[in-house]
């Protein structure tokens, strides 16, 4: 039995990366924070896995994010995937100290804390997906702190991939452009949905990804609407 563990996995990309690598022979541990979110996707999933575990963790807090940890268990995961995030837009000097530290949390400090717990007891042949973004490798106006999250995180997973290959742990990264989630609802401005990827899309890369030979690390993977970005 695979043992998958998928951060934000009650709504959006980490949802769509569920359904796409549920399986028989996996019991997928998915994490959220809403509880109603969070059953419905189980409830998808749970006939086509061998199992599936339901973490509710708040990850913008460190107690959150250990208490996940102690949930998970000891047993080796055979995938880890950091996908939940958050984005604030607002000029920089707007931000807020709550706002900041949110953003750092769900985006930076839960990806590392989950990394440095679960990749020593990982296997050969067992991986780590992040999530990252168009925003890990470019600025855009309104963004600083999301981009600075993502920058964080993509010089993270580069160096933690040097150190895992020796372990033949592989480290994929992927970078979606605009994708259709509810990450933009809250956001203001406009912003078209027609030229965004879906949550299906990123989650096709990831599974394609994983689909490789164990030898074989397709590690960087970019994905953006051919009519172009927004
Ligand atoms: N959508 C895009 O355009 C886009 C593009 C590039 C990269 N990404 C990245 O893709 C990842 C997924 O984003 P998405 O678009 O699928 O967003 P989404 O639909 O808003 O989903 C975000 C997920 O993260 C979880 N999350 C947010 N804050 C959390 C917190 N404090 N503690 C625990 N979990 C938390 C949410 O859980 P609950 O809803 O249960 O609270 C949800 O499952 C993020 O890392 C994002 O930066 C998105």
């Amino acid at each position: 039995m695979k043992r998958y563990l998928i951060t934000g996995a009650s709504r959006g990309i980490g949802r769509s990366i569920a359904e796409k690598l549920a399986a028989e022979d996996v019991t997928l541990l998915l994490h959220g924070r809403d509880t109603v979110a969070l059953a419905e996707v189980c409830k998808a999933v749970k006939p086509r896995c061998e199992g599936v575990v339901r973490l509710i963790h708040d990850l913008a807090i460190k107690a959150g994010i250990s208490d996940l940890i102690a949930a998970v268990g000891s047993d080796p995961l055979d995938l880890l995937v950091n996908n939940a995030g958050i984005a604030i837009v607002k000029p920089f000097g707007e931000i807020t100290p709550v706002e900041w530290e949110q953003t750092l949390g769900v985006n930076v400090t839960a990806p590392f804390l989950l990394t440095q717990r679960f990749a020593p007891k990982m296997r050969p042949g067992a991986s780590i997906v992040n999530i990252l973004s168009i925003a890990a490798k470019t600025g855009f106006p309104n963004w600083s702190a999301y981009c600075m999250s993502k920058f964080a995180l993509e010089g993270f997973s580069q160096s933690v991939r040097e150190e895992l290959r020796e372990h033949k742990i592989r480290v994929i990264n992927i970078y979606p452009a605009a994708t259709d989630t509810n990450i933009w609802n809250n956001l203001e401005g406009d912003w078209p949905r027609e030229k965004m990827i879906s949550p299906n899309d990123v989650a096709s890369a990831v599974a394609y990804a994983l689909s490789q030979p164990a030898e074989v690390a397709l590690e960087n993977i970019s994905l953006s609407n051919l009519t172009g970005n927004l």
